[in-house]
């Protein structure tokens, strides 16, 4: 059974698209997709729909990586369907473990932060790069590349 992680932030445009992408092209590079199944959400559903945020989509290709997913928000059934949860913000995570209170108490993932898997940082959250300019871009990538590293040692560790 392939492992299923779902990434989450606020509005699935930007964080947890980019997370998705990083981590998929990782599992490229290593030989490794067949075992996993990746995806994202925004716990907002605004952008439900949408392509990843332009800026996001750029800076991301510069590096090689492509952001193909499509924004939805998070629903009940992927407490279920996940085997990890990993939310980018404390917002992100306080919203998530609201959602399962007030919806379900069943519960298969295990839900925290993605920055608890990064080395390279003292950071526990991914800054919104929204409103923001083109460096919190690179920021957030440089962030998700190295919690992408520190959660594949993770996954792979015998
Ligand atoms: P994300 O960024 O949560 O990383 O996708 C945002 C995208 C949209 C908005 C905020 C954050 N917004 O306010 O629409």
């Amino acid at each position: 059974m392939p492992t299923k992680i779902l990434f989450v932030c606020l509005g699935n445009i930007c964080r947890s698209p980019a997370a998705e992408a990083v981590f998929l092209k990782m599992l490229e590079t290593r030989k490794s997709l067949a075992k996993y199944e990746i995806d994202s959400a925004g716990t907002g559903g605004w952008h439900v729909g949408k392509k990843a945020d332009e800026r996001m989509r750029k800076a991301a290709s510069k590096r090689g990586i492509e952001i193909k997913s499509l924004s939805r928000q998070i629903s009940v059934k992927d407490f279920q369907e996940f085997d990890l949860i990993l939310t980018m913000d404390y917002d992100n995570l306080a919203n998530v473990k609201s959602l399962l209170d007030k919806t379900s108490n069943q519960c298969h993932a295990v839900i925290k932060p993605v920055l608890s898997y990064a080395s390279s940082s003292s950071l526990m959250e991914v800054p919104d790069p929204y409103y923001g300019g083109e460096q919190g871009f690179e920021d957030v990538l440089d962030l998700l590349e190295d919690a992408c590293e520190g959660l594949f040692m993770e996954l792979n560790q015998e």
